[in-house]
């Protein structure tokens, strides 16, 4: 089970590219895709999906082409689009049937495994509700129930957590935590925290490019050193932004203690402290050469 993406290119019309000479190679496991907005996160997906095709490059799947031979693919893709919609007429048990059926899933398969997953998603209560009463985060578990509906060996959800609240949050990690095992699954995200604790590797775009791909106990390493903590009155924070990359403040109460990414100690008063991923994150975001001290 192998997804292999070599040098794909997507350019949109109006010069606009979004995605320029991407590779990376996945096996089984949790791949968490970060990227700032507009980075290319949604494009990749969606040709990853077959529901675009790359301007260059190609895609395999078990070795075979995508772009030339899509049904290998699709008939074990779950996919989670960025702008999921549903039907408001339908209750998330109707949904579920009709999307079963458009998958090609036999009746009473479909009926045990749409049991399963509305317990799963935590809908099973409201499964005769109508889904247009459903709030932001019940219709995005809706959209993660209809991707697991055919046991996907590769599931790609873009976004998932977009318009969850905490608690529903940490239900869906753990919820992803649990599928993992032998198949793919691709999550992606601007919050760093919601692939910490579940993606076995990171890959990081920017600007259309894989700027990193590690394990984050290698991307953690890579920062290691380089982050500073120290206090400062409030009223110098916005002299600290302009001189440092600050990857947090923190409000205390004898003034701010900033967070910032340097390769050397940035002042007398800074001492070096634990990298977290957000750290890792930031400096692989961050333009080479900009702020560096
Ligand atoms: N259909 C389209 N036509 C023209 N440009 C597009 C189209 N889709 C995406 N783009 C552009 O391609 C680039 C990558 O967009 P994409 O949606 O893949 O980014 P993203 O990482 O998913 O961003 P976000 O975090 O906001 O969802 C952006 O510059 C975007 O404006
Ligand atoms: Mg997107």
């Amino acid at each position: 089970m192998d997804l292999v993406i070599t040098n794909v290119s997507k350019q949109y019309k109006g010069n606009i590219w979004g995605l320029r000479e991407f590779s990376l190679s996945i096996g089984p496991g949790v791949v968490g895709l970060l990227g700032p907005n507009g980075a290319g996160k949604s494009t990749l997906m969606r040709i990853l999906a077959t529901i675009a095709r790359p301007t260059g490059g190609t895609v395999t799947w078990d070795g075979t082409d995508i772009a030339r031979a899509p049904d290998g693919l699709r008939s074990v893709l779950g996919y989670l689009p960025q702008d999921f919609g549903v039907y408001p007429n339908l209750t998330p048990l109707e949904f579920l049937e009709y999307l079963a059926a458009a998958k090609g899933l036999d009746a009473p398969t479909a009926r045990k495994r749409i049991d399963e997953l509305l317990q799963l998603v935590n809908l099973f209560e409201a499964r005769h509700q109508r889904l247009g009463g459903f709030s932001g985060g019940m219709r995005q578990r809706v959209g993660i129930a209809q991707a697991l509906l055919n046991d996907p060996r590769l599931l790609i959800v873009d976004e998932p957590t977009a318009g969850l609240d905490p608690e529903e949050r940490v239900r869906f990690r753990n919820l992803l935590s649990d599928l993992s095992g032998e198949r793919i699954v691709i999550l992606s995200t601007h919050i760093v925290s919601d692939v910490e604790a579940v993606a076995t590797d990171i890959a990081i775009i920017v600007r259309g490019r894989l700027v990193r791909h590690a394990a984050p106990e290698d991307l953690l390493r890579a920062v290691q050193g380089q982050v500073w903590e120290w206090l400062i009155p409030s009223s110098e924070v916005p002299a600290a932004r302009t001189r440092f990359r600050v990857s947090a403040t923190i409000r205390k109460n004898d003034g701010v203690l900033v967070r910032v990414l340097a390769a050397s100690a940035p002042g007398p008063a800074a001492s070096p402290v634990e990298p977290s991923l957000e750290d890792a994150y930031l400096q692989a975001v961050a333009a080479p050469g900009d702020a560096e001290s």
